[in-house]
């Protein structure tokens, strides 16, 4: 498709008139590489950029679109929608925001009964933190090292990653105290590691007798870290025996994203507090939750409601999602497609390829110099097969502990064909960019 083809549209723009605007009056905080494409069409698991260039996405519109962009039944739904009620506030209700809510409490751990809407996941997770704080009327919380939990003030101090932290400007809240995360592959101890990792868990949390919850991503988004049943077994006995609230930051293990509904289904795990956010409204502008028990919800106070949550267009898509997860079996096909991609990987027996972690369709590939030094491959040549990989139609995003795990998150509609061109097409490149260096 030529540039020409895009004159039709309300807004017609070349590739590089786009780019240049963008640049122009667009802040960007940080820049991924190859980033921003501009992107003017979007269907199930491709992008196409003005030009008519089409990319596999990996990075699923990041990590929201599960049933794949524009998938006709949430654009329908939210069409409807907005021929009646939009918006209302978070002060007033609408019949899907009703609808959605009676649903999530349905489909979700059944420790939580009440939803509060809000319009993002770092939101739904500063609320999580101001829910478990005034409940318990402690401050303290223990999170998990490479944990993340968004960009605003309160969640940003739960991050893990120091590299987040430090944009704040201001000292954060230091009342977040972090606690070891099974990143096995990497693991520091030598003999029977989880012990010794969840006892370094306990008696961190040992030490913080004000803390109010733990909160944590039941799989870890940055560098697809899977904890074992055994560890979330125990994390979870040791935060009762403390007497802490769970709180379980499902916004991107959410909405089928690990092969279950909800990631606490893999692990067992009854959280008195759970938000979520990214896939919830199917790519429909944005909705987070907070689930919470009774005894929770009764006692909160938030002064007055975010503005825009639970708006009743991106609720009734949110509706529509669900119902689409199940309808077209996108939740079991993701956990087979998951392993598929997995075993893929591995058969292709890379000296580059670390490891391979998958949970469904969350998860990618840890990159190194050496299989045995597990020496993270180098920056340079990371750049050059990402580069390498955009040039082919592949968008991938490069993240994890140590910046050298190419995410590999499609939405969960992704069929075998399109894992087997990029497993092939990742194969070429790696096998091209070890003749450059
Ligand atoms: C696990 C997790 N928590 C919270 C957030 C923040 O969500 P949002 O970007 O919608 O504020 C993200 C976003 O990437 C996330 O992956």
């Amino acid at each position: 498709m030529s540039d020409s083809a895009h004159k039709g549209t309300s807004n017609p723009m070349s590739r590089d008139e786009m780019l240049a605007k963008d640049k122009k009056y667009i802040v960007r905080p940080w820049n991924g590489r190859n980033e921003p494409v501009p992107i003017v069409s979007a269907k199930d698991c491709v992008v196409t950029e003005a030009g008519g260039k089409e990319y596999l996405d990996f990075t699923s519109g990041y990590f929201v679109n599960n049933v794949g962009h524009t998938h006709p039944k949430v654009v329908a739904a939210a069409t409807k929608q907005m021929q009646s009620v939009s918006q209302v506030s978070g002060r007033h209700t609408s019949y899907p925001v009703i609808n959605l809510a009676e649903k999530l409490v349905q489909i979700s751990p059944k420790s939580v009964n009440k939803v509060f809407f809000t319009t993002s996941g770092s939101e739904s997770n500063e609320f999580a933190l101001k829910m478990a704080r005034q409940y318990k009327n402690k401050p303290d919380i223990a999170a998990l090292d490479n944990g993340f939990h968004g960009l605003s003030l309160g969640a940003l101090a739960a991050c893990g990653s120091e590299k987040y932290r430090d944009t704040a400007g201001v000292p954060l809240a230091s009342n977040v105290y972090r606690v070891p995360t099974p990143y096995c592959y990497r693991c520091p101890h030598v003999n029977d590691c989880e012990t010794q990792c969840l006892d370094e868990v306990e008696q961190t949390i040992e030490k913080h007798p004000n803390t109010a919850a733990m909160l944590a991503e039941p799989v870890q988004s940055v560098g697809g870290i899977i904890p074992s049943d055994r560890w979330w077994k125990r994390a979870d006995e040791i935060r009762q025996k403390y007497n802490l609230l769970l709180i379980l930051d499902e916004i991107q293990t959410g909405m089928g994203r690990t092969g279950k509904l909800f990631a606490a289904e893999h692990y067992g795990l009854e959280p008195d507090i759970m938000t979520s956010a990214k896939g919830l409204s199917g790519g429909v502008g944005s909705l987070g939750v907070v689930l919470v028990n009774d005894k929770i919800a009764e006692g909160f106070f938030g002064g007055t409601t975010p503005t825009s949550g639970g708006n009743a267009i991106s609720a009734a898509a949110g509706l529509a999602l669900i119902e689409t997860l199940y309808e077209e079996n996108i939740i079991d096909h993701c956990a087979q497609a998951g392993r598929y991609f997995h075993d893929a990987l591995v058969d292709l027996n890379d000296p580059w390829i670390g490891d391979v972690r998958f949970l469904g369709l969350l998860g990618g590939v840890e990159m190194v110099s050496s299989k045995e030094t597990k020496e993270p491959l180098a920056k340079a040549i990371l750049g050059s097969i990402h580069d390498a990989l955009h040039e082919q139609g592949m968008l991938v995003t490069l993240s994890g502990p140590l910046g050298n795990f190419f995410r590999l998150q499609p939405p969960l509609t992704i069929k075998t064909n399109q894992i087997d061109h990029f497993v092939t097409t990742f194969n070429t490149v790696l096998q091209r960019v070890r003749t450059t260096v």
